[in-house]
């Protein structure tokens, strides 16, 4: 895969967190999550690729940009085709209420590489590379704790799982309990608490639970590219919800999902920090423009690059996101 689309797509990244970052914690998460995607839809037209949205803002008719089948990029005949999955602000009401852990994602891969996840719920398990291929979503959280516990040498009850705060996640929460692992519970965002996995010093070893189908097939993608291991399993809430997997071209939609069937072949995977996170750091604005910082990774290199990105609104009128204004134009004359 092209490595320049990498550095390409980190543009894309850092534009949708510069114009959501205007909005954080001011209480409006449907007004940041429109800058997210305004922005992140107009950055697509500078990147040339044939890219086809598999994972994006819902379908045709719940969302106006950035929507399931839409076809994003500036293409000409000889330029490749991408399926692309997308999250113009995962963690809308982070960014709404100033907290930790928003991000803006995209990740990409060659045709059929990404799961076509609908917009649903989906029941994960996400380690580390130290306890991939241990991991098994058909087995109790217990099982899965005493596996991760003896492959990576440490007592159970140093484990840390990381859990979305959820009344649905009670029985869940007593067993982790119960078994001895720590629990960390978060508000939102759990395609940043599935990377927090991967990282050495972040002091989460597992991630467990419910939560969004769409993020579930992002947070794969950049575990692949880390080396950790993603087991997924799409949870119905009705019949119709059932429906529309099987209408999506799943055959069999309670499966449980491999990290090569959520995230397969050579994908890459790009997020920039909108509010501080344990990964990134969140937008700091400056007097003419502002700071991003940007996680861009490769599952065939297998490289994890940082970028911090220093960008002068002045010099760039025409890329600036529609909305942002500087700290200098903030101020009074
Ligand atoms: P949004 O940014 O789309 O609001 O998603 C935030 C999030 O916390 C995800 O990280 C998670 O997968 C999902 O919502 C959980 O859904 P719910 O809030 O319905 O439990």
């Amino acid at each position: 895969m092209d490595k320049n689309l990498a550095l390409e797509l980190a543009r894309v990244t850092e534009a949708a967190a510069l114009a959501c970052a205007q909005l954080t914690g001011r209480g409006l998460p449907e007004a940041a999550d429109d800058a997210a995607v305004e922005a992140m839809r107009a950055a697509f037209d500078h990147v040339s690729i044939k890219g086809t949205i598999v994972i994006g803002e819902g379908e045709l008719d719940e969302a106006p940009m950035l929507y399931i089948g839409e076809e994003v990029g500036a293409w000409g005949p000889e330029d490749p085709e991408f399926d692309i999955a997308l999250d113009p602000l995962e963690g809308t009401n982070l960014c709404a209420m100033g907290r930790a852990g928003a991000l803006a994602v995209v990740a990409a891969g060659r045709r059929g590489a990404l799961h076509h996840a609908p917009e649903m719920y989906m029941e994960k398990i996400a380690v580390g590379p130290q306890a991939a291929g241990v991991i098994d979503l058909q087995r109790s959280p217990t099982e899965n704790l005493r596996a991760i516990a003896e492959v990576t040498q440490r007592p159970l009850h140093d484990l840390t799982a990381v859990i979305l705060d959820r009344g649905r996640h009670n029985d869940l929460i007593r067993e982790v309990r119960d078994a001895g692992a720590r629990i960390r519970l978060i508000p939102d965002g759990d395609v940043h608490a599935a990377i927090a996995t991967a990282w050495p010093d972040t002091g989460v070893d597992v991630l467990f639970g419910i939560g969004g189908a769409p993020e579930g097939v992002l947070a794969a993608a950049a575990l692949r590219c880390l080396g950790g291991d993603m087991q997924g399993r799409l949870i119905f809430r009705n019949a119709r919800e059932e429906q529309r997997a099987r209408d999506m071209g799943l055959d069999d939609p309670r499966a449980v999902l491999t990290l090569d069937r959520l995230a397969g072949g050579d994908v890459l995977f790009v997020a920039t920090g909108v509010t501080q996170g344990d990964l990134l750091r969140g937008v700091r604005l400056t007097p003419h423009g502002a700071i991003t910082h940007s996680l861009v990774m490769r599952s065939a290199s297998g490289t994890v690059r940082f970028i911090e990105a220093h960008h002068n609104f002045l010099r760039k009128p025409n890329y600036t996101p529609r909305g942002i204004r500087t700290r200098a134009q903030h101020e009074p004359a």
